[in-house]
């Protein structure tokens, strides 16, 4: 159970926290093949990218961003191609905007949201009320002065924002670790008391009615005695009509803290309570398939809770990330798309190349590429579809290896002629018959994968022409 936020984890969380301050201190038709060529509708085009993907299903997919990385060439353009949802990372935190009282400092934060805006993505404000990254001079205020500190930051910042945010985390992570499913000690807490959760989500409203209003948490992604805790209040809230539309689940993942296997009951259940839900922080740590595993498992629960409006990564790259070392994102430290990209955008329904797929190789001027698209899903198995396309010449001949990742196995192809290596993962296809293609011609092969549990893609390795 993950009920207990792991040590570890909470030492890198401390520490990473402690930098902050300091540094801001400042088909469907269910055809098996029964042998040979199958004819499969393949959808015209495919969503390529994950925001694109998202947006097809009705999401939205987006990742947390740095005003001070926006520079980078790089950075801001996977940014703009992948991601249709921007949250800044630190730019809307208490001492970001107003480290003295009632003096504003709007500049990083209205850099990210001109740019999302520029390109049309939604904003996510994080955060307002937060025991953490907040300025020592709220903590040195008495109860009545505080309230009113409080109040006033939520319905400046609200304002300054008005009509460009699509979902504001009001309250961020009131609630303690463990199974107390007590609030956490904070200013608010130890002063105001419960009521301060209520207080903060009223003036919200007040302040900008055109936002949605969310309390996010984290190591609230399962069953457990803090999503509880989190629960009971978003129920007692929408009894008695305190404005509250959405709850976020960090989503923050590494062994010791796994995706929970009640993950998406748990979103479901809140969803439930008539709020919306959304992956608000995603990252988890390692690498290779079992990170894509456990990325697929997250997309696909929140594809299966209808409430699940959207999902982001807390970061665009590796290379910046808030737990760098664990190789946590989509995106390696090169911007290179990682093995869990192709997963997300696979479940989200998108296409693209495997990763290491889509080149070409070949002698003299024969070349090919190959595109890869997943034609259809079931529960157990998905049809993929190969498409190679001859380069600048005409070709008679092509290959194209195509790995899966085991346990997956593939039971039926068509459209092409396969051989598989002693493993039984490798599958390389040559043309059925006659191979000639003639320059920027088609052809597409097929094949159906039982999942066997796994969410992977295949790998589509590069095309082989002669
Ligand atoms: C993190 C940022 O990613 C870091 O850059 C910063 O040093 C500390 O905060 N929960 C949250 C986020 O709600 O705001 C935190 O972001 C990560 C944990």
């Amino acid at each position: 159970m993950n009920t207990n936020f792991p040590r570890e984890y909470a030492t890198l969380r401390h520490r990473a926290l402690r930098r902050a301050r300091k540094a801001l201190v400042i088909g469907a038709t269910g055809i098996l093949a029964a042998a040979g060529v199958i004819s499969f509708s393949a959808p015209a085009s495919a969503a390529s990218t994950l925001g694109a993907s998202a947006a097809a299903k009705g999401r939205y997919f987006g990742s947390a961003v740095a005003a001070g990385h926006l520079g980078e060439s790089q950075y801001a353009s996977t940014l703009d191609t992948e991601f249709n949802a921007v949250t800044p990372e630190n730019e809307m935190k208490w001492d970001a905007v107003e480290s003295t009282r009632n003096s504003f400092n709007f500049g990083s934060a209205d850099q990210i949201v001109s740019h999302a805006q520029g390109k049309g993505m939604k904003v996510r404000g994080h955060t307002l009320v937060w025991y953490s990254q907040l300025p020592g001079w709220v903590g040195g205020l008495s109860a009545g002065d505080l309230r009113s500190a409080m109040n006033n930051h939520i319905t400046k910042v609200m304002q300054h924002y008005q009509g460009k945010i699509y979902a504001w985390d009001v309250v961020n992570e009131a609630f303690q670790d463990g199974s107390s499913g007590a609030r956490r000690s904070s200013p608010f807490q130890d002063k105001l008391g419960n009521g301060y959760i209520e207080e903060a989500f009223r003036t919200a409203r007040a302040a900008d009615s055109g936002a949605k209003l969310c309390y996010n948490d984290y190591n609230t992604d399962g069953v457990n005695a803090k999503s509880d805790a989190v629960y009971a209040m978003v129920k007692d809230f929408k009894a008695r009509g305190v404005p509250i539309d959405c709850v976020g689940f960090q989503s923050h993942f590494n062994s010791q803290s796994p995706v929970p296997s009640d993950y998406r009951a748990n979103l479901q259940r809140f969803a439930d309570l008539g709020v919306d839900v959304q992956i608000t922080e995603l990252d988890i740590e390692g690498s290779g398939s079992a990170q894509a595993t456990s990325y697929g498992n997250v997309v696909t629960a929140c594809l299966n809770v209808t409430r699940c409006t959207g999902m982001t990564v807390w970061g665009v790259t590796d290379k910046y990330s808030w737990r760098s070392s664990g190789t946590p994102l989509l995106f390696d430290s090169n911007y290179a798309k990682k093995p869990a990209y192709a997963t997300v955008l696979s479940t989200l329904g998108g296409s693209g190349s495997g990763s290491g797929g889509g080149g070409s190789t070949g002698g003299s001027g024969a070349t090919c590429t190959t595109t890869y698209t997943r034609t259809a899903s079931w529960s157990d198995r998905y049809n993929g579809q190969v498409t190679v396309t001859a380069g600048n010449s005409a070709i008679s001949d092509w290959a194209v290896q195509v790995t899966l990742a085991s346990p997956q196995k593939v039971s039926t192809t068509w459209s092409g002629s396969p051989s598989w290596d002693s493993s039984g993962n490798v599958m390389t296809m040559k043309p059925n018959g006659n191979g000639s293609l003639a320059t920027g011609a088609s052809t597409s092969f097929g094949f159906t994968v039982m999942t066997n549990g796994s969410p992977a893609v295949p790998t589509v390795g590069s095309c082989t022409a002669s």
